[in-house]
């Protein structure tokens, strides 16, 4: 199997803590399932995402994602064949807006969080990590 990770970000579109709770719900019962980890984080006006798995599980998965209503403006930052996973145990870890440590995101991206502007993909795993701990 080809291990990849992918990474995306999003805008939110009429979201409230029960679309967070049902998307949480959802991806951990079919990320269980289909082997892939990764971290989620949703900090009031972007979602941030890392799916981690086989390369046709997350390419499909990822499909289902991006047509979902409940965001917009899906924005590709990172696919890449990788040797290992980051995430390996978390089926769908969830970094809400509560939960972020803004020194962590200013260390990686000074001003307002935009992980769209980011120049290097491997920077935003590891500040994903972090947050994730
Ligand atoms: C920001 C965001 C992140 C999501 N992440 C996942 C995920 O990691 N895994 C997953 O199965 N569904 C995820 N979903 C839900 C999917 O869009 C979709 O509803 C789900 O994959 C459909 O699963 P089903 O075919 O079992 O009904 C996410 C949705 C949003 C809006």
């Amino acid at each position: 199997m080809t291990l990849v990770r992918l990474i995306y970000c999003s805008t939110p579109k009429g979201i409230g803590d029960a679309d967070i709770a049902d998307i949480l719900e959802k991806s951990r019962t079919n990320n269980a399932l289909d082997g892939i980890t990764g971290v989620l984080v949703y900090n009031g006006t972007h979602f941030l995402q890392c799916l981690e798995g086989g390369r046709l599980t997350v390419t499909r998965r990822f499909a289902a994602i991006a047509a979902d209503p409940r965001h917009k403006d899906v924005e590709l930052l990172q696919v890449t064949v990788i040797p290992e996973r980051r995430f390996p145990g978390w089926t769908m870890a969830y970094v809400g807006h509560t939960d972020i440590d803004q020194d962590i995101v200013t260390s990686y991206s000074p001003g307002p969080f935009e992980p769209q502007n980011m120049p290097f993909p491997d920077a935003i795993v590891d500040m994903l990590w972090r947050l994730a701990q």
